[in-house]
């Protein structure tokens, strides 16, 4: 069994824009050090990419959450499901994501880290698909603005599936 997968965003321009991203964060926190928290697993690939590409010190964490269980809808109860290891008080966190969708992931992570007492915390993600807000969140740093199609490759999943592909694409089921 195997899908079709049509390709929106092809590698080498995922690749351009993650080199325009690390140099344009690198500029914004000259002379501090950046905690770079990845959203597991989706924002994995991306957010490792991204760390290459910034040259200003980094530390790097992961942390997971649930909201959609397997289907492909968010339900808005956003959980952590495994915590950070280092703790972010006091330091410049930049939460990397895969894809913005409801916003709800976002919106509650942007809390949590206030909470935790953060210096500052800035957002950044991969992709963004504004037509499925639900509420309003404040993005840092965008890689690309998609249109509302449900998309797999570079860390994003279809049931656990096509995080490997090199690629942004959409899934094409026949009939
Ligand atoms: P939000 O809380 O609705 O903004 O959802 C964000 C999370 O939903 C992302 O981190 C993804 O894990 C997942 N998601 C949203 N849209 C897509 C998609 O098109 N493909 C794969 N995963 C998606
Ligand atoms: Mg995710």
């Amino acid at each position: 069994m195997s899908d079709k997968i049509r390709t929106m965003i092809p590698e080498d321009e995922l690749d351009k824009r993650i080199r325009e991203l690390g140099e344009k964060i690198s500029k914004d926190y000259e002379g501090r050090e950046v905690f770079l928290v990845c959203i597991l697993k989706g924002a994995s690939f991306f957010a490792c990419e991204l760390a290459k590409r910034i040259s200003v010190p980094v530390m790097i964490d992961f942390m997971a959450t649930s909201s959609y269980g397997s289907g492909t809808v968010s339900t808005g109860n956003v959980k952590v499901v495994k915590e950070l290891d280092l703790d972010p008080s006091g330091k410049d966190v930049l939460i990397v994501e895969d894809i913005i969708d409801s916003g709800h992931t976002l919106n509650f992570l942007n809390g949590y880290f206030k909470d935790k007492n953060a210096a500052s915390v800035k957002l950044c993600t991969m992709l963004d698909k504004p037509d499925r807000r639900e509420v309003d969140v404040k993005v840092d740093y965008t890689g690309f603005t998609i249109p509302d199609e449900f998309v797999v490759g570079y860390g994003l999943d279809f049931d656990q599936r096509y995080r490997n592909l090199p690629f942004i694409g959409v899934v094409e089921n026949e009939g």
